[in-house]
């Protein structure tokens, strides 16, 4: 079983186990405050047996994942770890969440949007419950821990963060925007959640229905695997089936990223210098090859980039096709907050534009049309010089993840 590693909010380590083929469409397992991702590993195989790619999470401070230093066991801090695991995952997940688990789902799906996930299971997650109960409750979960053997290491303070007032009006608040099909599950023992708390919840959802386990308490999932694993494994097959994904004019636009993704591409740095004279970079993978004569190329800058109006004012600019030892520039020059050319060997030639060294090709550009298209602007060059390797490899980029050349 594979292990994976995440960066959670603040850079905090996310331990995650993995099962399944990673091409399949993907179900995100969160337990619950004091239990650990093992708690899940009889729905994970049998989810994998039906074709999903499963990936299982410690939460922050449990288990194999990091204790944060800042003490953070709020549930924004949650749910930023969340955030940054989705960005990671190369489908929309499912994401099935228990208890607090559960609360994080919510408050990010609800508050972040609904491009996020494919489907949520709550798994005995009312936003409401009693604060007294939540109190026994906290001690049982250790104690069952510890009972089944598989008692896990965790911060004792990872219940201090919450204040469960503030949490249920956020988290009523958050419920009642989902709008994905929602499966709501509660152990009919249950210590923690009522009837009329998971009505209540299957009311303001608006594409809920719910499922009542009998012989099962608050850790539904374990007491009663297998019926819990057939209910989950039928909500999944018949309202989130395994088709090849589809996207409508006007659907979420994540679904669109993923099927443009499915072309590959290298990978170039385009650069320019900003009317100070300071060089200015970005990674873009939408470089094409418009006219040979005369000698056209294009790429496509997000109206977002910070560096957009540097190339608005320039004259010329550079496209630098990265090889494969260059993903750490790709990263360099992709991501905010570094300083992207003090560790860049680089050069300039005749028009000031900046040219990145040991590159696999180097087109330096006399700008020819900009072009307001959307989010986006399309820059058209002229290409003036050109310096390429015949021998080194590119760099790839297909679906969401950098990819080398490999010939059967
Ligand atoms: C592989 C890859 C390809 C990218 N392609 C483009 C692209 O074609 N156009 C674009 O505007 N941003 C693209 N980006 C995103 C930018 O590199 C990223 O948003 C960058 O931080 C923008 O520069 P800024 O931080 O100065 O705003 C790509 C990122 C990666 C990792």
């Amino acid at each position: 079983m594979p292990e994976r590693n995440f960066e959670g909010f603040a850079g905090i380590s996310i331990a995650a186990d993995a099962y399944g083929q990673e091409e399949d469409p993907c179900v995100l397992l969160i337990p619950s405050a004091g239990q650990s991702r093992r708690t899940w590993h009889e729905a994970a195989e049998a989810l994998a047996a039906a074709g999903r790619y499963v990936v299982s999470i410690d939460l922050r401070g449990h288990g194999d994942s990091e204790r944060p230093a800042d003490g953070r066991y709020d549930l924004d801090a949650y749910v930023g770890d969340l955030c940054s695991i989705l960005a990671k995952l190369s489908s929309r997940p499912v994401i099935v969440g228990a208890s607090l688990g559960g609360w994080i789902a919510t408050a990010a799906l609800g508050e972040g949007g609904p491009d996020i996930a494919s489907g949520l299971v709550l798994v005995d997650s009312p936003p409401r419950i009693d604060p007294d109960k939540a109190r026994e409750v906290g001690q049982m979960l250790r104690s069952y821990a510890e009972r089944r053997g598989d008692s896990i290491d965790f911060d004792p303070h990872t219940f201090e963060g919450m204040d469960l007032e503030d949490i249920e009006e956020r988290l009523a608040k958050a419920a009642s925007a989902l709008k994905l099909p929602t499966l709501i599950v509660r152990g009919a023992q249950s210590e923690l959640s009522s009837l009329e708390s998971i009505k209540e919840l299957t009311v303001a959802i608006a594409d809920a229905e719910a499922v009542e386990i009998e012989g099962a308490g608050h850790l539904v999932a374990t007491e009663q695997a297998e019926a819990f694993n057939a209910v989950l494994l039928e909500f999944l097959e018949r309202r989130i089936p395994r088709e090849p994904p589809e996207y409508q004019a006007g659907s979420d636009s994540r679904t669109l990223r993923d099927a443009l993704g499915c072309f590959a591409t290298g990978v170039t740095v385009v650069t320019t210098a900003a009317p100070d004279g300071t060089p200015v970079g970005l990674t873009a993978n939408s470089f094409t090859s418009v006219s040979l004569e005369p000698e056209i190329l294009l790429v496509c800058l997000a109206k977002t980039a910070s560096c957009l109006s540097a190339f608005d004012a320039a004259e010329h600019f550079a496209v630098n096709v990265l090889h494969i030892g260059q993903q750490p520039l790709s990263n360099r020059f992709a991501m905010k907050g570094e300083d992207r050319f003090a560790e860049t060997d680089w050069e300039s030639w005749s028009t000031g534009a900046p040219i990145i060294k040991g590159t696999l090709a180097s087109f330096e550009c006399e700008k020819y049309q900009m072009q307001d298209v959307g989010d986006h602007v399309i820059l058209l060059g002229k290409v003036s010089r050109v310096r390429f390797e015949p021998r080194r490899d590119p760099l790839l980029y297909f679906r969401g993840k950098y990819r080398r050349l490999h010939f059967a």
